[in-house]
Parts: structure tokens; C-alpha cells; sequence
């Protein structure tokens, strides 16, 4: 994986389980970067690509497909999503917010499958230059999911979902100081107003 050091915008992912609420965080971040001033660009995985619409008919449906193939398909996506969407925002100036990116392969498809070898897929993903990881035990994300209706999609089953928590944690060690872990069981303001000071800290925000 390489980085992004030849770029203008910022680039940002959001990270965490199914139910940590890394959709309503991206939001908000964008929300409050752009009323800024800042041109932000907020975008999610899987995309809205030709591989990403694919991969989110496989996940509703009832046949999970095999790791492997899961593995590959994101990592296809994933090289789609910064060629068309995340590299152009970038090299004009653009923040880019993506709601997931390399480190949700690793979380998941690295359960089933070799974690290196789920590297290897992504080794043309470059790095965000800030990955948030929202942290929350597993059995409040379950209950978020069942409040809101259940399961949607075919990766959110209860055991493999424990087993991606742990996964993210010991990930969230090992990443280096780009990943900056915030208390997912915050409210959702608290939430962004700890990624803004994070972003501040390390002289990112303008003015
Ligand atoms: P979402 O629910 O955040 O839209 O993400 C869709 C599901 O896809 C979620 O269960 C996480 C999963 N996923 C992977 O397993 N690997 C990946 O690389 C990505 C981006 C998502």
C-alpha cells in the first residue's frame, strides 16, 4: 500500500463494525469540514462503481460467496473507486471522506482469509492520511442492528461479527499513527468534534 503524499486534499477513511455508526460520523465530519469552507468530497465503499454495485447485490443475497472471491471483488472495487472517484478529488484540491477503505478488508475478509494475503490484494490502495476508527464493543453494535430492523446484509451475522471487532482492535494497534481510535458509544457530535480536534492537532485544518 502506498501513500498519498503526491496529492492536495486530504484524504480521510472512517473505520469500524457493522453498527458503529461510521456512516452518521462520515456525515457529520463532511457536514461540519464543508460549512468550513472546505471543498469535501463524501464518498463510501463498497462504491457506486460497476464492482461495488456488484458486491452490494452479493451482500444482500442469501448465497455468501466465497472469501476469496469477497476479497478480490473489494480490492477490484477498491482500485476503481481511487482511479474514477478518490485520486481526481485529491489532485484538485478536494477532501475526500470514504466511508470504509483497506482496513475493512482486512477486518473482514482477513478473518477467512490470509491477512497478508488480503494486503497483497490492496497493495495498490495508497493510505489515507487519517483513518478514524470508531470503536464499539460488539454487543451494543448488535443491538443498534437489531433496533434498526435486523440484518441487512449477509457479513452482519453475530459470531463472524465478534470476530471482526477483535480483528479491527488488534489492526488498530498495528496501523501506525495515521489511525486515531474514537469511543464509538459517544453521541455523534461528541464524536466529530474529537475527529476535528484530531485533525487540528496535526495541522490539517486551514487557518
Ligand atoms: P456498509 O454496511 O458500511 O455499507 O458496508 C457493507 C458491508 O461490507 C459491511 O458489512 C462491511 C463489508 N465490507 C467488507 O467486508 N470488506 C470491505 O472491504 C468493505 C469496504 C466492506
Amino acid at each position: 500500500m502506498s501513500s498519498t503524499s503526491q496529492t492536495r486534499g486530504i484524504f480521510i477513511a472512517v473505520e469500524g463494525i457493522d453498527g458503529a455508526g461510521t456512516t452518521t460520523f462520515a456525515h457529520g465530519i463532511h457536514t461540519t469540514l464543508t460549512a468550513s469552507g472546505l471543498a469535501v468530497h463524501r464518498t463510501a465503499e463498497p462504491s457506486s462503481g460497476p464492482v461495488g454495485r456488484l458486491l452490494r447485490e452479493l451482500l444482500k443475497s442469501a448465497d455468501t460467496p466465497d472469501p476469496a472471491v469477497y476479497a478480490l471483488l473489494f480490492a477490484a472495487d477498491r482500485r476503481h473507486h481511487w482511479l474514477s472517484e478518490i485520486l481526481p478529488n485529491l489532485q484538485k484540491g478536494t477532501w475526500v471522506i470514504t466511508d470504509r477503505y483497506v482496513l475493512s478488508s482486512l477486518a473482514y475478509q482477513g478473518i477467512d482469509e490470509d491477512v497478508t494475503w488480503v494486503s497483497h490484494c490492496n497493495a495498490r490502495a495508497p493510505l489515507p492520511g487519517v483513518t478514524f476508527f470508531l470503536d464499539l464493543p460488539f454487543h451494543v453494535a448488535q443491538a443498534r442492528i437489531h433496533n434498526r430492523g435486523g440484518l441487512r446484509e449477509n457479513l452482519e451475522d453475530a459470531d463472524f461479527q465478534e470476530k471482526v471487532a477483535q480483528r479491527y482492535r488488534d489492526l488498530s494497534r498495528t496501523f501506525g499513527s495515521s489511525l486515531v481510535t474514537l469511543d464509538a458509544s459517544l453521541p455523534p457530535q461528541h464524536l466529530v468534534r474529537a475527529a476535528l480536534m484530531e485533525l487540528s492537532v496535526r495541522g490539517l485544518l486551514p487557518g
